[in-house]
This record gives C-alpha cells, sequence and structure tokens, in this order.
C-alpha cells in the first residue's frame, strides 16, 4: 500500500461505522462498538452510523425479521445515546450510491486479497462454491461505506481490522491506478478494554449472535434475571483474581470478565484489578451482573419504547438517509468522473 499517496491527516475529520441488522445485538456490539459510538459522538466530530442491511443479505435473512432488526439496531443506536440530530443514523439500503461506489470497488479490489479475509474464510466454512457472491465481495461494499464520506476513521471492535485495512489497499489503489488523491487512507480505531468481548463459554471465542448456544452471549434484549444467571455460569478458573493485568495472561476468561466489568464502568484494567484482586469469582460474579445490569437495563428499556413507534423511527431513517445522500452523492458522482463514465 502507498501510503505515500496521501493520508488521512489531508481531509477533515469524519468518523463512519456500521453494524449489521442481522439478529440481536449483543454486549461485543455495544462494548466494541455503540458505547464507543456515542463516546465520539460527544467530540463533535461528524459521524455516520449506518444499519448495514445490504450487507446482512450476505447470508439469508427472512424479510421480516430483517425489517424488524433494522429498527431494532436503530431503536439500540439511540438507547445507547446517539443522538439522530447529532449523528446521521440511516440504513445502508436507502443512500443506493453505497452500491454504486461498491460496484466501483469490486473492479478495483483483487481477488487474491478477498481470498485472504479470515471473516470470509470463517463464514463461507468448507463450502464455498455454495457461498454468495455478495459474501466474498462484502469487503468492497465496506470500503464503499466508509470512502463515500471520505471517512478519516473507523470504530470498530478488533474483528473488523483485516476490513479497515484492505479498505485502505482499495483507496491506495484505487489512487494509484487514476493517478488522484482523492479517497483518504482511513484509520481504524480499535481502543478501550473491550475491542474483543470474549464468549461467556469459551474464552477463546468472541462473543456472537450466530454462537448457537445463548448462554455465551449477553443480548441487549436480555431482562436483569438472565443477565445475572449468564454471568453466573460464566466460565472461570479456579485462581482468585490477580491484582496486576500480568496475572491475567492465559486466563482468557478471567480476563474476558475482567475486561468486561472495566468497559462497562469506563474504568482501565488496573483500576479494576486495584479493587478487585485477590477476590474470589464467587465474590467477583455478582458484583459484575449487578453493573452490567444498572448499565444495560436502561438500554434494554429505552430500546423497548422506542419499538413501539416504528413511524418515528422509519422517520429517523429517512431523515438519516437524505443527509448522509447530501454528502454521498457528490463523491460518487466525482468518483464517475475520475473513472471515466459520461453523465
Ligand atoms: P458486525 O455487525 O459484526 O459488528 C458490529 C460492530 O461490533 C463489533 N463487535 C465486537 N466488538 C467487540 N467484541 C465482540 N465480541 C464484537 N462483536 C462485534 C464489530 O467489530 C463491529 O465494530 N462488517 C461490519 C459492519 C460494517 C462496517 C462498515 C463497520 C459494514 N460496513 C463500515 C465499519 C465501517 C460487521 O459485520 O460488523
Amino acid at each position: 500500500m502507498n501510503e505515500a499517496v496521501q493520508t488521512s491527516s489531508d481531509f477533515t475529520p469524519r468518523v463512519f461505522s456500521g453494524i449489521q441488522p442481522s439478529g440481536g445485538l449483543t454486549l461485543g456490539n455495544y462494548l466494541g462498538a455503540m458505547k464507543r459510538f456515542v463516546q465520539t459522538q460527544e467530540t463533535g466530530v461528524q459521524s455516520i452510523y449506518c444499519m448495514v442491511d445490504l450487507h446482512a443479505i450476505t447470508v439469508w435473512q427472512d424479510p421480516e425479521k430483517l425489517r424488524n432488526a433494522t429498527r431494532e439496531l436503530c431503536a439500540g443506536y439511540i438507547a445507547s445515546g446517539l443522538d439522530p440530530k447529532k449523528s446521521i443514523l440511516f440504513n445502508q439500503s436507502q443512500v443506493p450510491e453505497h452500491a454504486q461506489l461498491g460496484w466501483i470497488f469490486n473492479c478495483v479490489a483483487r481477488m487474491g486479497w478477498m481470498q485472504r479475509m479470515t471473516q470470509w474464510k470463517d463464514k463461507a466454512g468448507k463450502n464455498t462454491q455454495n457461498a454468495s457472491l455478495g459474501l466474498f465481495a462484502y469487503p468492497a461494499l465496506m470500503a464503499a461505506d466508509i470512502l463515500l464520506y471520505h471517512a478519516t476513521h473507523v470504530p470498530v471492535g478488533e474483528d473488523q481490522k483485516q476490513h479497515v485495512e484492505l479498505t485502505r489497499d482499495i483507496a491506495a489503489k484505487f489512487n494509484h491506478d487514476y493517478g488522484v488523491d482523492f479517497f483518504p487512507i482511513s484509520e481504524p480505531v480499535i481502543e478501550g478494554a473491550a475491542t474483543r468481548v470474549m464468549s461467556l463459554r469459551d474464552g477463546s471465542k468472541k462473543m456472537s449472535k450466530s454462537d448457537p448456544s445463548d448462554a455465551s452471549r449477553i443480548n441487549m434484549t436480555d431482562d436483569a434475571d438472565a443477565i445475572a444467571k449468564k454471568i453466573r455460569k460464566a466460565k472461570t478458573d479456579a485462581e482468585p483474581l490477580p491484582s496486576e493485568s500480568k496475572g491475567l495472561e492465559d486466563r482468557a476468561e478471567a480476563r474476558n470478565l475482567v475486561n468486561i466489568f472495566a468497559a462497562l464502568n469506563d474504568q482501565s484494567i488496573d483500576q479494576v484489578l486495584a479493587d478487585v484482586g485477590g477476590k474470589q469469582f464467587s465474590e467477583f460474579k455478582p458484583m459484575l451482573a449487578e453493573l452490567a445490569v444498572e448499565k444495560l437495563s436502561p438500554i434494554s428499556g429505552e430500546m423497548a419504547r422506542l419499538m413501539q413507534d416504528t413511524k418515528e423511527i422509519d422517520k429517523i431513517l429517512q431523515d438519516g438517509a437524505l443527509r448522509a445522500r447530501e454528502i454521498a452523492t457528490p463523491i460518487l458522482q466525482e468518483t464517475y468522473r475520475i473513472v471515466g463514465m459520461v453523465g
């Protein structure tokens, strides 16, 4: 990748990120993404958050469930603290420029780049011949999401780092091939204690909405009893908690619970361990459950309230799409001009 072409510092700072409306939101989505989106919004930098429904259909989605999940995700964004007046909230399919720029990037990205993507390998599994073409091209559409807004910063969890790096490669290749300095080389922003929240049942696996075991994750719609029960049953080891983070090495499950505590309570790992070092899990788990319920219950309550008025949610999404298009349209037009389309 040719860093010399240009860097994101040449562009006005702008943040873009997205979440798939493909089933319930997990604590991983909240701590790895949404909570950090809210912090970014408060810095005042222009922020655009998308419900990536075009990405969701790269694997089968029941239409009614997709519609509901998109609205629920919008409710989740707002309930977590995003303000649709400050940030732009919209669903991807309503801004057709995403698919249009995605096509251009399908022609820039190389097959070999896509084949290296770990998410492709994980999701396609052994039977790659039966995976959708969309699943293979997924990262080119993600690059289009980001670059359609000339976004300079992309807050994501650890698992999306490779896709943002591919976005940088696509931007650099486009700029190089057409001899322009048009797309920024966007930075992934992967910060905080919970950029990779792990399964509560297996500390080597990511917490995920697609895990068959519901006990492996905390869903943003779980009630207080379910949250407390899942934390009580979370896999741990027999040792007391250490007083320093070094003591969490080789203790994946213990580290995960401490990370979750730190992220929920806006503390560093060391601050948490200074308080809880020496405690047994029988003491720490109820503390974590209480904290999780305190922080998550207001969000799930507000999500349920917002979901009672889906018309209002749809209005927010329509307004967001209009505002997003104001930024996206001239960037797509200029891309077409650079590429040589007559318009
Ligand atoms: P998705 O929908 O899988 O996840 C949305 C966000 O949540 C983060 N995340 C996690 N963070 C920490 N621990 C976990 N266990 C965990 N699980 C999920 C993800 O890293 C992500 O930030 N391809 C993206 C969606 C996307 C996108 C974009 C993101 C499409 N276009 C443009 C940024 C910019 C995805 O599938 O995320």
